[in-house]
């Protein structure tokens, strides 16, 4: 995942507003449900934290827990740890650390570890990512603990940036973030936590979440921070031809609605739980 890593790195100033409240609605999801209630005496691993999102979260309900963000991107833990400043929050640390591999971290120590949307998909490189990803959860945990692992289901805006390179480059293959096999169904993520050592002490559930904005085209300005990704090469000219395009097939998404408040784009995540 270097170029993920690498891409994260570059981005983390946006990252953000790029994500438009994605990974957020999730996170507040988790939150939400956790199924061991955090106590004065938590430990919480806020696990590939990014800007610290899940953090905030959690300090917006339980402002003295004690938590680590660890990310491996350097860009990110900088963010991370400007939030915490900013907002003042107490106990909490950071680490730059490869959710593969964390390893200043010791067996047993967290009563929470929460990685939302940081498990890795399997590369061609790393194919046991997720396995790896897992099983460091499991280790960290206390006896008791839980590991949440949250992947996307759909994430449906794809669609839009493909239906946009086509429209630019019909004759070219678009950029794709679909990883095909199985990395975007519940059972993989079961299947991960089961060998990782939780066992039968796994349960995976469907979440619904969304990209939100104030407008269509806050929403598309948005998206925009992700052109290197989907429209990598194209020069001046195609790429000013990008936000007209996107806006259309953004609203002809199934998945896109005009609410009351803005503009959204409906996504679906699996939220896994194991209990050590
Ligand atoms: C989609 S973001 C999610 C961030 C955050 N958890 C949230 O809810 O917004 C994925 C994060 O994983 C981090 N990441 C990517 N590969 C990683 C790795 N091997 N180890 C640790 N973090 C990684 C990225 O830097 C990025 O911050």
């Amino acid at each position: 995942m270097s170029t993920g890593e690498s891409f994260h790195s570059k981005h983390a100033a946006h990252y953000d507003r790029g994500a438009s409240g994605a990974t957020l609605s999730i996170a507040k999801i988790i939150v939400r449900d956790l199924p061991l209630p955090i106590t004065d005496d938590s430990n919480i691993l806020d696990s590939a934290c990014g800007t610290g999102l899940v953090t905030a979260v959690i300090k917006s309900k339980y402002p003295t827990a004690r938590i680590l963000g660890s990310d491996i991107a350097p860009g990110m833990i900088s963010i991370y740890e400007a939030r915490a400043k900013e907002n003042n929050w107490p106990s909490v640390s950071s680490a730059v650390l490869d959710v593969r591999d964390l390893k200043t971290l010791e067996d047993d120590t967290f009563s929470h570890v929460i990685t939302n949307f940081g498990i890795m998909a399997p590369t061609f490189q790393d194919k046991e990512a997720p396995l790896k990803v897992a099983r460091e959860t499991w280790r960290v945990l206390k006896s008791g603990g839980v590991s949440i692992i949250s992947t996307w289901a759909e994430r449906n805006f794809d669609k839009a940036f493909e239906a946009t390179a086509l429209t630019i480059r019909p004759n070219e293959q678009p950029y794709s973030w679909d990883i095909g096999g199985d990395y975007c169904r519940g059972f993989y993520l079961m299947k991960q936590l089961e060998e990782a050592g939780f066992g039968s002490l796994v349960e995976v559930k469907s979440a619904k979440g969304k990209v939100e904005a104030n407008s269509l085209d806050e929403l598309v300005e948005n998206m925009m921070f992700f052109k290197d990704m989907f429209f990598k090469g194209y020069d001046d000219e195609e790429l000013a031809r990008v936000p007209d395009i996107l806006k259309e097939k953004v609203k002809a998404l199934e998945k896109f609605k005009q609410t009351e408040d803005g503009v959204e784009i409906e996504m679906v995540a699996w939220i896994g739980v194991g209990w050590k």
